[in-house]
């Protein structure tokens, strides 16, 4: 029987009432628990920007209903609403650029209203968000069942960033697979990488994996490898950003290091990402945009500068691991073993 994965789930990144989207403020976890309110598309667009709210599933359950918010307030304006409002969409859009489930949220918000009055826009923009929301949570709880039934009794695990409540619409995607792992007892150790410059991994993931009294050891990013040489790490589960047709796959910078030292020394590489993840459109990952952020996050901590005055620095925040290096890609509709274009497409039919 399957563990019951609903005890670890137990926040929610977004959060739609009133008309109003509410973000639990990321950056500012796990030292304070705020909620940001949105009352415009422009707050929307910006959290997005400044990692208010982050991860590839989050950020377009949070456009999606950005885009409700924008089409309640358009038509109360009553201007010419529907360039108004694809106007909203485009600035939804545009917030970051890598991960794919932004703007696929967007698309199937776009498509869902197509055609529509203003008024149906209104009620049919949410419904759909609504069901982007549902289905991504359903999705990860049958990740998780999925990736875990991959893993050997004994295992460890090094996973990288965020991928769980926090970064999607709850239980999480890698994150998810870890937790199912813990539960049905096959995962004996759980390694989190800290995620510079964001501290995605020390920050959320721990507060993630601490309330659900699973025990996790943090590690910084460079000691992945001598963890795996060591053998202590048989599986590295990571989500994703965009999944390419040919396998190809983007994710938090270090990722790649990861991958890299995971088939150096004889560990699997697992990615977990729903299929709003994956990419068709895409064909290999050098044709990703990479988001460049401002290099002040690596120069300064939280204000305090660690580098020497006039330093400068380089700040991709997404690398590309190619799919040679994956050794399973887990969807909603199933799992891929050495993921190619072939087997992708096969399950995109
Ligand atoms: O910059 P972030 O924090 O949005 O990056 C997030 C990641 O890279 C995650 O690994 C990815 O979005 C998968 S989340 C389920």
């Amino acid at each position: 029987m399957s563990p019951d994965l609903s005890r670890f789930d137990r926040v929610r990144a977004v959060r739609f009432a009133d008309s109003v989207v509410y973000l639990l403020d990321q950056r500012l976890l796990p030292a304070e628990q705020i909620e940001l309110r949105c009352e415009t598309v422009a707050a929307v667009a910006q959290a997005i920007t400044d990692l208010v709210v982050r991860g590839a599933p989050a950020i377009g359950i949070t456009a999606a209903y950005g885009a409700a918010m924008a089409a309640r307030q358009r038509l109360a304006e009553g201007g010419d609403f529907h360039t108004d409002w694809q106007t909203d969409l485009a600035l939804l859009g545009a917030a970051r650029p890598t991960a794919v489930n932004l703007v696929w949220a967007i698309e199937q918000v776009r498509n869902a209203c197509a055609g529509l009055s203003a008024e149906d826009v209104v009620r049919v923009a949410q419904e759909t968000a609504d069901e982007i929301a549902r289905a991504d949570l359903a999705a990860n709880y049958r990740m998780a069942e999925l990736g875990a039934q991959l893993i050997e009794a004994g295992s460890g695990v090094l996973t990288h960033c965020n991928t769980g409540s926090l970064a999607t619409g709850g239980l999480g995607t890698a994150l998810g697979v870890v937790r199912a792992g813990v539960a049905s007892g096959k995962v004996s150790r759980v390694y989190a990488a800290e995620t510079r410059p964001w501290l995605q991994g020390a920050r959320l993931t721990l507060w993630e994996l601490m309330q659900d009294g699973i025990e996790v050891q943090l590690v910084a990013d460079g000691g992945g490898a001598w963890l795996i040489s060591q053998g202590k790490v048989q599986w590295v589960i990571v989500g994703a950003d965009r999944v390419c047709a040919n396998g190809d796959v983007a994710n938090k910078i270090g990722t790649l290091a990861h991958a890299c030292a995971a088939r150096q020394f004889g560990a699997k590489f697992m990615v977990v990402a729903p299929w709003s993840t994956v990419d068709l459109g895409t064909a290999s990952g050098d044709l990703i945009e990479i988001e460049q952020r401002d290099p002040n996050e690596l120069l300064s901590y939280r204000g305090t500068q660690v580098a020497p005055d006039q330093a400068r620095a380089y700040n991709p925040v997404f690398d590309v691991t190619p799919a040679r290096l994956v050794d399973a890609l887990v969807t909603e509709r199933g799992v891929i073993i050495a993921p190619d274009t072939a087997k992708i497409s096969a399950l995109a039919d």
